[in-house]
Formats: structure tokens, sequence, C-alpha cells
């Protein structure tokens, strides 16, 4: 199964869940972040489909059903990666660089802010103070903490994990038996 038919199939099982789940909601306005709750609670993102489906279950437009989803950044619309990468954008982090920093995340995977590579290996995300301010400008990867960061800091990391991978890969291939 190729990437594509493999994501259709995913977003299939996952559209399948969330009609089921529907059916325990009201058909109240007040019931569309609780929704959308359950939606990200439940497969960690919210698919384009399922803002249809809950705008039909509640009775209200798509475009509306769209901006709440978008308007609290608790929300996501991509399917987390294998490595996320979290950017602090608090105000310590801020003055020290960190938009530099997630734009040199955004620049070297190609991804913008809220979105994921095409292979699902990474995904980047801003947030707010993380509380360790003194180490700013501060990025979460894969919940460790990587202070004082900076452009050569961010090559290094995403160039650790793709050798990480291809080391995997090899390492994958030794241990398939030869056709
Ligand atoms: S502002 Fe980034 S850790 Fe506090």
């Amino acid at each position: 199964m190729n990437q594509e038919n493999s994501l259709e199939a995913e977003e299939k099982v996952i559209l399948d869940d969330i009609a089921s789940r529907l059916k325990v909601f009201g058909r109240e306005r007040g019931e569309l972040i609780p929704i959308l709750q359950m939606i990200q609670e439940r497969h960690a993102y919210i698919v384009e489909d399922a803002i249809k489906m809950t705008a039909e279950h509640l009775g209200i437009a798509i475009c509306e059903t769209y901006g709440v989803a978008t308007f609290y950044n608790q929300f996501r619309f991509h399917p987390p990666g294998k490595n996320q990468i979290k950017v602090c954008l608090g105000t310590a982090c801020h003055v020290r660089g960190g938009d530099i920093i997630l734009e040199n995340f955004e620049r070297k995977l190609e991804i913008r802010d809220g979105e994921t590579t095409p292979d699902r290996e990474f995904s980047i995300e801003r947030v707010v103070c993380v509380g360790c301010c003194a180490l700013a400008p501060v990025a979460i990867v894969n919940e460790t903490v990587q202070g004082h960061m900076a452009p050569s800091k961010v090559e290094g990391l995403i160039l650790g994990f793709k050798i990480e991978k291809e080391k995997a890969e090899r390492e994958k291939q030794k241990s398939e038996p030869a056709q």
C-alpha cells in the first residue's frame, strides 16, 4: 500500500470512529468544543472531513466550525510526526530569537508551524512558555528540553534523526531474509 492509500485508509477508520462517537453528543452549538476535543483526544488531530461531519451533526456552517477550531490553538489539523518538535515563543524565548529557531526548523524540514512532513517523521508546533526561561531560546524535541537553541543546533538535531533513521533502515534490511 503506498503512502497516499494508507493515509486514506487511516482517515476512513478515523471518520468511522467519529461517526459512531457523535451519536452520544447533543446537537446544540455548545457541543462544538467538546466534540473537537473528543476527536483530538482520540486521534491526536482533526481530520479535514471531521469538520464537515461535526458541522452537519450540529446543523451549523462548515466555515463556522472551521473558524472555531482554528481559533483555539489547542487543535491540530495534521497528524503528529514521529519526532515532535515544539518551539517556545514565550516572551523570554521570543526576545532571544525563538522565532529564528522556528524559522530554521521550518526551512530545514520544509513544513510550516502546525504541519507534519509527508513521511510523518517530523511535526513542528509553536508553544508558549514551557517554564525553562533561563535556557531561552528553548525547543522541546520529543519531550526533551533543548536549551540555548541556535541555528547550528537545529541542523545538528535534524541530521541526528536522519542518521538514526538511515541506520534503522539498514538494520531492517539486513535482518530481512533475502528473496
Ligand atoms: S519563554 Fe520559553 S521557556 Fe519561558
